[in-house]
């Protein structure tokens, strides 16, 4: 339970007298402190420093260190990134002495393990994106966004092309509007169609020779794949725009497709929720991007390189028209090793594919699991004699349920609550709006 009265400054908590430890009294001659401090460097009075014991101090800062967020110890409520599986095996590998405790400054021939790691992360993260040219920068996902965007402006300036827009569908998140504004663009909705897929009449439409950008989330934020994306791909490039792929829900599709194949030319990962890192909201935190060969001269610099044969060193700024460091804060750094060391020495990079069959697919592909499992269940009843019934608000189980000839169709409820009647059972659900109901006709 919380210590509230820690939570007392430990100023308010003083008494006069009471010290934290009491050394035994010197056997040989001490000069006095204040002698050996010269006259003008010497305060008027003595700091006004709480006189507490020592059991308080530490009733205070172990309170105070229990009131930081922490998926252990509380509701933690952001989106679908915190539920993923962040194994703690990786921040212990990442909080290594040797990565962990080096200072900012630190030169680097005496960094080149760290530097080596970044460079490794660099053309795993290349690899895994299909797209050749990465900058570990950003301090977020929306950091990643505006980097990405600042550096097709760059590209768009440097051909001489005043394109002034950047389009994507209404289902994008509120980063991307917003980063669109910040990078100088005005930023035009896409309609979704009835599927909650992009609207290409609408896309067409809105498609002229202004557009720099068209970015979208794929998967999107409703779960879905677009598979209209090459479609989407050929129609901006044929305006000579860029595709953007805000890589949010990469856990869906890693070693499965590669948003550089599919039509991207710039992208950013959010590790925290592909790679298990921290969430830094909006920063500090990490929002890694990759962009195609031709965008590679305008990404922002430090870049990490070797040479052949070389030491691992950064690359300062390069031309003029490279966009300047984004991230003036060195501390940033912890989730690249975290994600460094979930795909690299967890799993073997080569291997990612597996996090999205074992974990996501399920999740987005939500079709199947409870279904199947219920049609599993209703057969065993069936076979005994019992009428099955199943009445579906879950937008998956009702498409399922519409899909399969399986299930007859009864007609429409509107009760409080989700009934499942498996024979003799009833199973109610506290929520959802129960909205239709179907029979289990099992195979002849
Ligand atoms: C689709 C999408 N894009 C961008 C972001 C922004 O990422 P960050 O929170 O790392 O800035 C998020 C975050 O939840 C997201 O879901």
């Amino acid at each position: 339970m919380r210590n509230l009265k820690s939570t007392t400054l430990l100023f308010e908590l003083s008494q006069p007298g009471r010290r934290g430890a009491t050394l035994p009294v010197c056997d040989v001659p001490v000069p006095s402190a204040i002698e050996l401090i010269p006259a003008a460097a010497r305060a008027a009075s003595p700091p006004p420093l709480p006189e507490v014991a020592e059991p308080e101090v530490i009733r205070h800062f172990t309170n105070l260190s229990t009131l930081n967020m922490s998926v252990d110890t509380h509701f933690y409520p952001l989106g679908s990134c915190t539920m993923k599986y962040n194994s703690k095996r990786n921040e212990r590998m990442a909080a290594l002495p040797g990565i962990a405790d080096l200072h900012p400054l630190a030169p680097e021939e005496t960094i080149q393990g760290l530097l080596e790691l970044l460079y490794e992360l660099q053309h795993m993260l290349a690899e895994i994106s299909g797209l050749p040219a990465v900058s570990l920068q950003p301090a977020a996902g929306a950091h990643g966004e505006l980097t990405a965007l600042m550096v097709a402006a760059a590209y768009f300036r440097h051909q001489q092309q005043p394109r002034t827009k950047v389009l994507a569908p209404d289902s994008a998140h509120g980063t991307n509007p917003a980063s669109a504004r910040m990078a100088g663009f005005e930023f035009v909705t896409v309609k979704s169609n009835a599927s909650g897929f992009v609207d290409l009449e609408d896309l067409a439409a809105k498609l002229d020779d202004s557009v720099a950008v068209f970015m979208i989330t794929n998967p999107s934020t409703l779960g879905l794949f677009d598979r209209q994306v090459g479609q989407i791909a050929k129609m901006v490039h044929d305006r000579g725009g860029l595709i953007y792929l805000d890589g949010a829900n990469m856990n869906a599709i890693l070693g499965i497709t590669r948003p550089g194949d599919f039509g991207a030319d710039m992208m950013h990962y959010n590790p925290h929720k592909t790679f298990s890192g921290p969430h830094g909201g909006g920063g500090p935190g990490a929002g890694p991007i990759c962009v195609a060969e031709k965008l590679a001269p305008y990404l922002p610099t430090p870049i990490v390189v070797r040479e052949e044969g070389s030491e691992v060193r950064v690359q300062g700024s390069g031309t003029d028209d490279r966009t300047s460091s984004l991230n003036p804060e060195p501390r940033t750094l912890n989730p690249l090793p975290i994600a460094f060391c979930a795909v690299l020495a967890t799993l073997g990079w080569k291997r990612t594919k597996r996090i999205t069959r074992l974990v996501v697919l399920p999740e987005f592909q939500g079709l199947g699991i409870g279904p199947r499992l219920a049609e599993t269940v209703a057969a065993a009843e069936v076979a005994k004699g019992n009428r099955v019934t199943i009445t579906a608000s879950h937008p998956s189980i009702l498409a399922w349920c519409s899909r399969s000839p399986r299930w007859k169709y009864l007609g429409l409820k509107k009760t409080g609550s989700t009934r499942q009647q498996l024979g003799q059972r009833t199973i109610r659900c506290s929520t959802g709006r129960a909205v239709a109901s179907f029979e289990f006709v099992p195979d002849q």
